[in-house]
């Protein structure tokens, strides 16, 4: 069995890596012998969906996948071919990351039936979505974030399963916050959420990895 986390974040020992790698030890927790990889998007060289509709073409050879060749097609089809995928992202300017956005696109519009009736066969395997943000967990449903990752994870969920989530909230930004210009943040404040919320934050990933690697036996 294969199972991936997907990193939206152009870091990658940062607090989305670090969540994402936790939910891989709970799946692994519970299928000892599932190959569990992360994918960090920012160091693959690709593109959102092109428009070019190959997908869709009556007939085509195509039909129901990306034609796109690039460094991504091969990777992209083997997250397709998944026993369960977690994305995670950050949120940038009160959306998803361009990358995560880029592979959603590549990852969703194949399968994203332009017909009243099914037309592609595809594994609707397990998912889960985690997003790390700046903001507080009352300034998220405030901007509105909340409704943003249910858009995403209802489109998701039409075409593949409902996800699970986890919203992380006033993530710690920086190793050492005196070398930024950055006096909008508490960092003291900051390293408390870091020592005593984050840990949990990382329990609920684990938590999330154990629910998808159950859910994949059913
Ligand atoms: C370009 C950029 C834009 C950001 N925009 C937002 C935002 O709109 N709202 C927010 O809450 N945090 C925002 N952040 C903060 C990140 O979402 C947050 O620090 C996140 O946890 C980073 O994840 P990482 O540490 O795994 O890279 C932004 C960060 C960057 C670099």
């Amino acid at each position: 069995m294969k199972f991936f986390a997907i990193n939206g974040s152009p870091r990658k020992t940062c607090s989305t890596a670090k969540l994402l790698d936790k939910s891989l030890e709970g799946i692994q927790s519970v299928l000892p012998e599932a190959e569990v990889e992360r994918i960090d998007l920012y160091d693959i060289p690709f593109n959102g969906c092109k428009s070019c509709f190959a997908c869709k073409r009556i007939n085509g050879r195509h039909y129901g996948r990306c034609v796109y060749k690039d460094d991504f097609k091969p990777i992209l089809n083997e997250i397709t071919q998944a026993d369960g995928v977690i994305l995670g992202s950050p949120v940038y300017f009160g959306d998803l990351t361009g990358n995560m956005r880029c592979f959603l696109e590549r990852f969703m519009f194949p399968f994203l039936a332009y017909s009243s009736h099914e037309t592609v066969e595809h594994k609707r395997m397990p998912l889960a979505c985690i997003y790390t943000m700046n903001v507080s967990r009352e300034a998220s449903i405030e901007m509105g974030y909340n409704d943003l990752f249910d858009k995403y994870e209802s489109i998701l969920e039409g075409i593949f399963t409902k996800p699970e989530h986890l919203y992380v909230h006033e993530t710690y930004q920086f190793k050492d916050y005196s070398r930024y210009v950055s006096d909008i943040f508490d960092e003291k404040e900051r390293k408390h959420i870091l020592k005593t919320r984050f840990p949990k934050d990382l329990k609920s990933a684990f938590e999330i990895g154990k629910n998808i690697a159950l859910k994949s036996q059913k």
